[in-house]
């Protein structure tokens, strides 16, 4: 383990490296991973807090362990898109929890309804949306909260990153704008004390030079350093989950790395549960506690990293598994079947 000192100035470049975020995440306040509750961990030190950290100053909170509950729990989750062209049953029953400090992956084909299910834990789904079962955040039903209930959760509750930096960045707003008005809408600091606590989080996420780059807009920074920003934003309230939908998609593979490195160690930090939807079996291997297999809108397979990677049982993740290439391996391809005139009927999501 490196003990070389968290120089701001050195990250952020695409140079570093896994080991070098590794020690440098180490070095952060409050990174020892024993703040106990009711001490909120900034970047010029600890306080001591009576109260829930979200009434005060500090940049984030380190989260209890519920005791073991879940800190997120989806139960018998369906939900129905109505369309012009019929119902879409998009997700069929899906049960699964995340808990606190916990990487949970779900990984499963396109359209196969991770993303779909993961909106549900922030009231997004448009009205279209028909969604039954449950969904709670730390014990808090969301499938039934207003509009209203629902805006305070999001930031606070529960935050999402997202694939492409861009779509959850305002353009023509400054960095530092947007961070603030993070915090004030909360109303966990207003004025000079939600600027400093902006160039906080962006020196806590790794962007160097934080209080000059405040001034600047999202243009104005590198495709990792807007997710490093946007990741700032999602930690700015110190969720107690989140939910991040393929994050390092967009990046090269050097970034996709460092931000990855750098969702963990927050994560180590904030005691937060981590909902990762991804693609990329190699994150799963690296990032993961648990893995979610969805097909076709249903939960196939479950179970801690080891179990699902190397004892897939469900055909569909032994297939997954089996495209992932491996150096000096050729890939495990199955001949082809021959098509046969029933195979051509391809079954769709659409009932009609
Ligand atoms: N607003 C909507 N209206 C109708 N159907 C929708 C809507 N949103 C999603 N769907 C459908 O729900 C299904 C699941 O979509 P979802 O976005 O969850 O897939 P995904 O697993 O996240 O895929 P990807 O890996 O490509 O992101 C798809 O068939 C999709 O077309
Ligand atoms: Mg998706």
């Amino acid at each position: 383990m490196s003990s070389k000192a968290f120089d701001p100035k050195d990250s952020g470049t695409t140079e570093t490296s896994a080991e070098d975020l590794r020690a440098r995440a180490e070095t952060l306040p409050g990174s020892s991973g024993e703040a106990p509750q009711g001490v909120v961990t900034t970047a010029t030190g600890s306080l001591r807090v009576p109260g829930p950290a979200t009434t005060t100053m500090g940049v984030v909170e380190r989260h209890d362990d519920l005791g073991g509950e879940p800190v997120l729990a989806f139960q018998d989750v369906d939900v129905r898109f109505a369309t012009e062209f019929g119902s879409v049953h998009a997700v069929k029953g899906v049960t699964f929890d995340v808990k606190p400090g916990e990487v949970v992956a779900l990984v499963g084909e396109s359209g196969s309804g991770k993303s779909v299910t993961s909106s549900t834990a922030m009231g997004l789904l448009p009205p279209s949306a028909d969604i039954t079962g449950s969904v709670k955040l730390g014990g808090r039903e969301v499938l039934t909260m207003t509009d209203s209930q629902l805006r305070s959760i999001r930031g606070q509750d529960v935050a999402m990153v997202f694939q492409e930096p861009m779509t959850a960045l305002n353009p023509v707003l400054t960095v530092g704008d947007q961070l603030t008005e993070a915090l004030q809408l909360h109303g966990l600091a207003f004025g000079t004390e939600a600027t400093k606590r902006a160039v906080e989080l962006l020196t806590m996420v790794g962007i160097p030079d934080a209080a000059d780059r405040l001034k600047q807009y999202p243009h104005q920074f590198s495709g990792g350093q807007r997710q490093r920003i946007v990741i700032a934003m999602a930690i700015s309230c110190s969720p107690r989950v989140i939910i991040a939908d393929e994050p390092t998609t967009a990046l090269d593979v050097t970034v996709q790395a460092e931000i990855l490195e750098l969702l963990r160690s927050l994560k180590d930090k904030m005691n937060t549960g981590i909902l990762l939807i991804t693609h990329n079996m190699g994150v799963v291997a690296d990032m993961a506690d648990r893995v979610c297999v969805m097909l076709h809108g249903e939960l196939v397979e479950s179970g801690t990293v080891q179990q699902v990677l190397q004892r897939p049982q469900h055909p569909y993740t032994q297939r997954l598994l089996a495209a992932v290439p491996r150096l000096g391996e050729a890939l495990e391809t199955a001949e082809p079947e021959p098509v046969t005139s029933t195979q051509t009927a391809v079954k769709y999501a659409i009932e009609a």
